[in-house]
């Protein structure tokens, strides 16, 4: 089945995403000074909107860059209006703007650029990786010390998806200088061990994910205990289940760390039972969520 192309909205007007043009002294092209988020959308109905845009609006906030968030909100609204998507994801990014080339904030910048991007997403290879589970690598976490702030800087994460990819794996998890697991190139990770489910708490070494915090509340509710600890390099041949967490990925059993088998090996029980919950919590709100307006 053809696919609708990907819409933008590119500071409120709305055009096909290939239509964009960004100038070139746009401080998110020359430094990376721009904040960005990534939403899911189920059955044209954008997911946890609340949650990130919360998230938006403290990331604007920590570097100082003043964006109308509500009005973010609407334009994302109003562009999934516009557009046929069903199984979708949502990128949204804010700028510095335009100003000459200086590394200190310009005094005077242009209005805030804001993208907004809506497109289809096959769900399809996530599927099938969610029933088998996927092997990962571990990589250096090369990146900086902020990185609770969703920027676009995300040069070390491509590089260490990059050599997962080369390794023939599906996400790459950092491993920071004291041997402590943070996060993957672009996913939250997760452990099992006795039955308890333990990710590293949240601090200024790893994004606040969305996900993360839903699941964490999933298991909560389900009566699986949870511990915000982190997990290290060297004890993961204790661990019985790895999982990754995020928007696209949604639950995501690893099977293999490095070639080492986790567990047996396969999707564990307790990764399988908060899948389920999630699953479940999506499906619960869709038949509660108001129907697209169109
Ligand atoms: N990535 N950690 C990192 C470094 C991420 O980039 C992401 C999300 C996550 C998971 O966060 P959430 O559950 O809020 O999606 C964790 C998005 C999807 C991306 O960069 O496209």
């Amino acid at each position: 089945m053809n696919q609708p192309s990907p819409l933008a909205s590119w500071n409120g007007e709305i055009m096909p995403l290939t239509e964009v043009r960004v100038p070139v002294l746009d401080r998110a092209f020359l430094f990376g000074d721009a904040i960005y988020e990534a939403l899911r959308v189920y059955e044209g109905r954008p997911f946890l909107v609340d949650e990130h845009m919360a998230r938006l609006r403290r990331s604007l906030d920590q570097i100082r860059i003043e964006a109308d968030v509500d009005r973010i909100e609407r334009r994302l609204f109003e562009l999934l209006e516009r557009h046929p998507v069903r199984s979708g994801l949502v990128y949204l990014q804010v700028t510095r703007g335009v100003a000459p080339r200086t590394h200190y904030f310009p005094a005077n910048p242009t209005e805030p650029n804001e993208l907004i991007y809506v497109s289809p997403l096959d769900d399809d290879p996530h599927a099938r990786h969610r029933e088998t589970g996927v092997d990962v690598i571990t990589f250096d976490d090369l990146r900086w010390k902020r990185c609770d702030i969703k920027s676009v800087n995300l040069l070390a994460n491509c590089m260490a998806a990059q050599a997962a990819r080369e390794a023939g794996c599906a996400e790459a998890i950092l491993v920071a200088a004291d041997g402590a697991i943070t996060e993957g190139s672009h996913t939250s990770v997760f452990g099992v061990r006795d039955g308890a489910v333990m990710t590293a708490p949240l601090a200024r070494n790893i994004l606040p994910g969305i996900t993360r915090s839903l699941v964490v509340e999933l298991a909560d509710r389900a009566g699986i205990p949870i511990r915000e600890e982190p997990l290290s390099r060297d004890r993961l041949s204790e661990v019985d289940e790895l999982f990754l967490t995020g928007t696209t990925a949604e639950v995501l059993p690893v099977t293999r760390v490095d070639d080492q088998p986790i567990g047996s090996g396969q999707p564990g029980e307790v990764t399988r039972q908060i899948a389920a919950a999630y699953r479940g919590h999506v499906a619960d709100w869709l038949a509660g969520a108001p129907a697209p307006a169109r």
